[in-house]
């Protein structure tokens, strides 16, 4: 392998260790499909503006189509196939289920591993655009449907799901909230 354009390198993917030679040009949207065969990753524009691929890294979602696998080694990388404990789904997958928030379910994992970091962010307390009191010892605000949409915004649908997907959002917080995965998530996208 040319080393001047290619590395060895060694990806942590839902709790696994892959090794592989890329390309310093692989982005990882690309090592995980065309490398790994973790297809539940979707492209779509290929240019970071459409969420399809969004994964994890370290707990946080990132567009895989905009970072380059060898910047992603030493990060943890869950992608959708790693969202469920097991036979049991996750919170959001099983309210996406529930809710119908999908159509042709293209944009659905990433939609998911969006969702999932989200919850995560609001009931940590961060901000969105639209959050009207945005001092650090303010309260997560309550996770209204603008709220969601804003939070979720880039991750598109082509099918025009969105209504259920804010349904799915919102009953996925309130669950978490009531199994204590999330704490100080108040939904009021229902209301
Ligand atoms: S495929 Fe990465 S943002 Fe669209
Ligand atoms: S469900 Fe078809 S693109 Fe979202």
């Amino acid at each position: 392998m040319d080393q001047s354009t290619s590395s060895d390198i060694i990806l942590d993917i839902n709790g696994e260790k892959h090794a592989l030679s890329v390309d310093h040009r692989t982005t990882l949207l690309d090592a995980l499909r065309e490398r790994l065969d973790l297809t539940g990753t979707k492209k779509g524009c290929d240019q970071g503006q459409c969420g399809a691929c969004t994964v994890l890294l370290d707990g946080q979602r990132a567009v895989s189509c905009l970072q380059f696998a060898v910047a992603a080694e030493g990060r943890h990388i869950t992608t959708i196939e790693g969202i469920a404990d097991g036979e049991r789904m996750h919170p959001v997958q099983q309210a996406f289920l529930e809710f119908d928030g999908y159509q042709c379910g293209y944009c659905t994992p990433g939609q998911i591993c969006s969702a999932v970091a989200m919850l995560e962010e609001h009931a940590a307390g961060w901000p969105s655009a639209v959050t009207d009191d945005v001092r650090a010892e303010a309260a997560p605000p309550p996770l209204t449907a603008e709220e969601i949409r804003e939070r979720m915004s880039g991750n598109l649908c082509r099918c025009g799901a969105y209504v259920q997907i804010v349904e799915a959002v919102a009953q996925a917080a309130t669950r978490g909230k009531e199994t204590g995965m999330l704490e100080g998530s108040e939904t009021e996208a229902s209301a």
